[in-house]
């Protein structure tokens, strides 16, 4: 008993909105079977936030993650044109977690076999700074939209250096960077000469090279396995990281670590999915497999191995999958078959 409470971590979760629950819920019944070491303060935001406390980002939530430095976030509605700031932007600026992590691999073998690729999000400025602005002209008061993005060195300089760290530790070869420096030639201008930077102390251990975005969208397509890792600015990793989702089954195939200095929230990368919410048949991986990373992080790779396994063996061996990914099975009963292979390995 007293060896078990040694290694408990305590974190906070967040179930999220739309599909949020649905998926969580899935996740906490497979880290329960596998002796996952969290204990979970259930803390509400986005939607469900102002449904129970009245505040899109409550304060007991933002205690919360204060506190237990860690958290498993479920995906949270934003309203789109009006209405509140997205909570988990708001999140992010909070606790400082500038590093997004988005690694994506094939599971099911298909159009795109063996793709194992991780995108390094800059997670905190751009155009997620929120400088906008309407101009008025004559009667119309939104006759013009102005949007200013705002990257600072610093803020390139520790993205990019956050890159290289992880190539290094997880024993990457190749680093591209990704901009628009031909046309944003001052915001993404500014980024590519960090990185550039950056890079040199790195010389002889992670080779670097960069593209311009809208040639790595394509280039995604054309042979997405000529890329390593790519790390981005905001926008854009934003926009790609959905892409990279596309490569290897979909949005219900892609995990994501938002990391700051000592905070860190683990998430997928997919929103509260309003059109299949409430139906349990969402494809609860993404987060699963968010919670896999969060197992790396605190030191348990050991689980976080025995969690992929037997994902993958549900998937291909047991040929149980969800609606996204062309199966018939719901999310209770995927889940259940992920428990199953658990308990028996
Ligand atoms: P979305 O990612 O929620 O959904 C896009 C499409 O992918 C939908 O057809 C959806 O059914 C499907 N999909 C997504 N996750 C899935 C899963 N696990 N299993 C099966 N199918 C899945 O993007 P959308 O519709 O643009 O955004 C909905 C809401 O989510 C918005 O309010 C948006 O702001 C929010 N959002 C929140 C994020 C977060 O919390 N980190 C990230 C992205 C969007
Ligand atoms: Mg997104």
């Amino acid at each position: 008993m007293e060896s078990q409470m040694r290694h408990q971590i305590p974190a906070t979760l967040i179930p999220g909105d739309g599909i949020g629950p649905e998926v969580v819920a899935a996740t906490v019944q497979i880290l329960d079977a596998l002796g996952s070491p969290f204990i979970w303060d259930v803390q509400q935001a986005g939607v469900a936030g102002v449904t129970h406390c009245g505040d899109p980002l409550p304060e007991a939530t933002l205690a919360s993650v204060r506190k237990n430095k860690l958290a498993l976030k479920g995906p949270l509605t934003t309203p789109i044109g009006e209405g509140f700031r997205s909570s988990n932007v708001r999140l992010r600026e909070e606790f400082q977690l500038f590093g997004n992590v988005r690694p994506v691999r094939t599971i099911i073998p298909g159009r795109y076999d063996k793709v194992d690729l991780v995108l390094v999000r800059e997670n905190l400025g751009g155009f997620y700074v929120a400088h906008e602005y309407y101009v008025p002209v004559g009667d119309d008061p939104r006759a013009v939209a102005v949007a200013t993005g705002v990257n600072t060195r610093d803020a390139c300089t520790r993205i990019a250096k956050f890159a290289f760290e992880y190539a290094v530790k997880h024993e990457r070869k190749k680093i591209t960077v990704v901009h628009k420096a031909n046309i944003l030639k001052v915001l993404t201008g500014l980024f590519l000469e960090a990185a550039r930077d950056v890079a040199r102390e790195y010389e002889g251990r992670v080779e670097m090279n960069d593209v311009i975005v809208d040639a790595c969208a394509m280039q995604l397509v054309m042979n997405p396995w000529q890329f390593d890792m790519l790390v981005c600015t905001n926008l854009f990793g934003d926009i790609l990281s959905d892409q990279l989702a596309g490569l290897v089954g979909g949005l219900g195939m892609a995990p994501g670590a938002n990391h700051g200095t000592d905070t860190a929230i683990f998430e997928a990368v997919h929103g509260s999915a309003p059109d299949i919410a409430g139906k349990g048949v969402a494809n609860p991986i993404s987060i699963l497999l968010a919670s896999g990373l969060m197992l790396d992080h605190v030191g348990k790779s050991d689980l976080a191995v025995r969690l992929r396994t037997a994902i993958t063996e549900v998937l291909n061996t047991d040929q149980i999958r969800t609606r996204d990914l062309k199966g018939t099975a719901s999310t209770r009963e995927f889940a259940d078959a992920v428990v199953r292979r658990i308990e028996n390995s």
